[in-house]
């Protein structure tokens, strides 16, 4: 076999979080044929061949423009042999056969139904599909045993798995602007997530809340969700308080962040364009609160994809031996906080 010229192939950094990943880019087929294995792994528990597939996936979608052949990758970190396979075959044949065969089987289909339901994670899903569940209204008559999250995940199942415009986001998020300045003047909402990412649509509207003043932000949240709720805007809602306490490790690399926050799902008005025929549809929000000296953190935290959070969080970690979080950015060779930490009215940054 002969080399490819050099010239001829890419040259990619190692890290997602290093590469240009433009929204748009030239690889859909091979990226959603990789992605569905990601996402069938998933299901059934594989975390580490999930991570491989999307790594691949990743990979595809920093590339400069169309891929002919394998060999003009060379030889990437993370572009497994499994992945090199699937590509090959989309390459020759237009699909690859065990991605279409995933794609009907009744195991995937299923698990991909039940984990749409807002509230139902893999591990409920599966449990349901080992109990012979197959349809959504298998669930009620089998009258399985639902959370309140997702019996209102079920009611309003259609609204919730329409995808969502940035119109409808951005009026969202004007809203609560002004909905947070009854409580709060001169708080701030910011929308991050996928559309700050520059989607045009989105499973959700993801909406931080802070406060120029640290502190001022604490004790916000309860009395806004109330008001919501008597106007009538929140169909659904779910609530945890703030449980950051300054610095810690990171057990698995995977620490979800500690902000007080609320799962929510608004009644949003039609504005004209809405074809639900009743004039309002059921929206999925989170909010998220946090105090001004974390805010820089949770931003980057809370705009993704979750693939590029990942990234950071272990190049920061492998690269700079650094821990980054939603909080703060902590250097543990110089064992201080760079940023974020906790009460930094003044002396931010310094711990002990
Ligand atoms: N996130 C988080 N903690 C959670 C939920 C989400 O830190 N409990 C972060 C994730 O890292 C993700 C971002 O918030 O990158 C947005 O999450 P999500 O709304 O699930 O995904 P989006 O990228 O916004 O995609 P979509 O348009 O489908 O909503
Ligand atoms: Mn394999
Ligand atoms: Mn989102
Ligand atoms: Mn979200």
């Amino acid at each position: 076999m002969t080399e490819p010229a050099a010239e001829h192939r890419w040259q990619l950094a190692p890290y997602a979080c290093q590469r240009r990943t433009p929204l748009v880019h030239s690889n859909h087929t091979l990226t959603e044929a990789l992605e569905i294995l990601a996402e069938e792994a998933g299901f059934g528990g594989s975390e580490g061949r999930s991570l491989a597939f999307t790594r691949a996936a990743s990979v595809l979608k920093a590339l400069p423009c169309r891929l002919k052949n394998l060999e003009q990758l060379g030889p990437l970190p993370g572009l497994g042999e499994h992945s090199r396979r699937v590509i090959q075959d989309v390459l020759e044949d237009g699909v690859s056969v065990e991605v279409e065969r995933v794609k009907l089987s009744e195991r995937y289909q299923t698990m991909k139904l039940f984990t749409r339901i807002f509230g139902v994670g893999v591990r409920t899903a599966d449990r349901w599909y080992q109990e012979g569940l197959r349809t959504l209204e298998d669930l009620q008559e089998h009258h399985t045993k639902l959370t309140r999250q997702q019996r209102a995940g079920l009611q309003h199942y259609d609204d919730l798995n329409t995808p969502l415009g940035r119109k409808e986001a951005e009026t969202i998020t004007q809203d609560m602007q002004e909905a947070v300045q009854r409580f709060l003047p001169g708080a701030m909402v910011t929308l991050a997530g996928g559309f700050r990412r520059g989607k045009q649509n989105g499973h959700d509207v993801d909406l931080l809340i802070t406060h120029p003043e640290d502190g001022r932000e604490v004790g916000l949240l309860s009395p806004l969700v109330s008001w919501l709720d008597s106007q009538g805007v929140i169909l659904s809602q779910h609530s945890q308080k703030n449980s950051y306490e300054g610095p810690e490790q990171p057990r698995d690399g995977r620490v979800l962040d500690r902000f007080e926050r609320c799962f929510c799902i608004f009644r949003l008005e039609a504005q004209g364009g809405l074809a639900t025929g009743r004039g309002w549809k059921a929206v999925r929000v989170d909010l998220v609160v946090t105090p001004i000296s974390q805010f820089p953190f949770a931003l980057l935290g809370w705009t993704g994809s979750r693939h590029f959070e990942r990234e950071l969080r272990r190049f920061a970690g492998h690269e700079r031996k650094m821990v980054l979080n939603s909080h703060a950015l902590y250097d543990t060779k110089q064992v201080q906080w760079l940023g974020g930490g906790m009460g930094c009215g003044g002396g931010c940054g310094q711990q002990d």
